[in-house]
């Protein structure tokens, strides 16, 4: 693998934070197989991790003290080590990123627009939330659990969807994205078990998560349709050929990554659900076996 490899588990968790040091410097400008579409698709993807992962860690951390959970120490240390993943998945897509604006992709401003977007959504949300009780720790706990669903469910798929995995062609880029697929999973339960030992499991709480997944979900595919489009126009790659790829790999019905998503995303609605209702364990050892991790 081109990566310097270093796994610890220093905070004694049941999975591993894994320093990966990626190096990006010889990922080609179209690594999806040479197609300039689903490139782009990915990038726009990976725009929003550094702004996105940074705000999963910091609402965590924010309610980790929380009496309900504080002497917790199973769940201290899941998220100790859930903090580790995601540091670590954020250091590799700054890296992949900046291997993306050296070939003139503008990356850069998609991050900070993510930013702008993240802060944006949650002060706004705790303001319209504030009338029934909802706090600001209420609204960025939940939208981090809706989006660490999001997270799992499009891991899932990476992991699973041949179709896609197919156009991965540059080994760096495919390693680093079923790296990161595999963390997602493992870590998958944490935020919500952190929700749900907080904000307990009621009609309030559940009214609280399904809405703010649909509001979540909503943001999400405005943004990185919004990036997409961008990524493309400044490359010239706004044409047909680019959207039949994407669509036939991320939309259609047959192949797509995102449509491939709907039946583990619709779980979520349901009343009693958890993450590890959905049993990812033997797809990520066959992974991380394939991977050497
Ligand atoms: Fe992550
Ligand atoms: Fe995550």
């Amino acid at each position: 693998m081109n990566a310097k490899v270093n796994i610890t588990n220093r905070a004694g968790a049941s999975f591993p934070v894994r320093r990966m040091n990626f190096d990006f410097d010889a990922v080609p400008e179209y690594w999806m197989k040479g197609d300039a579409g689903l490139t782009h698709f990915m990038t726009a993807l990976s725009a929003l991790f550094p702004a996105g992962e940074k705000f999963f860690i910091d609402s965590v951390r924010a309610v980790r003290k929380h009496p309900a959970i504080a002497n917790d120490e199973a769940l201290q240390k899941e998220i100790s080590a859930f903090i580790g993943q995601e540091a670590m998945h954020t250091q590799e897509h700054v890296g992949f990123n900046a291997s993306a604006q050296k070939y003139g992709h503008d990356v850069d401003t998609l991050d900070c627009y993510t930013d702008k977007v993240i802060q944006g959504t949650r002060k706004f949300m705790a303001i319209l939330g504030k009338p029934v009780g909802i706090t600001q720790e209420m609204v960025d706990l939940t939208a981090t659990t809706a989006l660490e669903h999001f997270t799992a469910t499009i891991a899932s798929q990476l992991l699973t969807n041949t179709h896609i995995q197919e156009l991965m062609t540059d080994e760096t880029m495919k390693n680093m994205w079923m790296w990161h697929a595999i963390e997602e999973n493992e870590h998958k339960a944490v935020a919500y078990d952190v929700f749900e030992g907080v904000f307990g499991k009621g009609l309030k709480s559940y009214a609280l998560r399904t809405s703010s997944l649909v509001i979540a979900m909503v943001t999400l595919l405005i943004v990185q349709s919004y990036f997409l489009a961008r990524l493309l126009k400044q490359d010239n790659q706004l044409n047909l050929d680019s959207l039949k790829s994407i669509y036939t790999y991320a939309y259609s019905p047959s192949k797509g990554v995102i449509t491939g998503m709907g039946k583990e995303m619709l779980m979520y609605f349901k009343p009693g659900f958890h993450p590890n209702d959905l049993d990812t364990n033997s797809l990520l050892e066959k992974w991380k076996a394939k991977l050497g991790l």
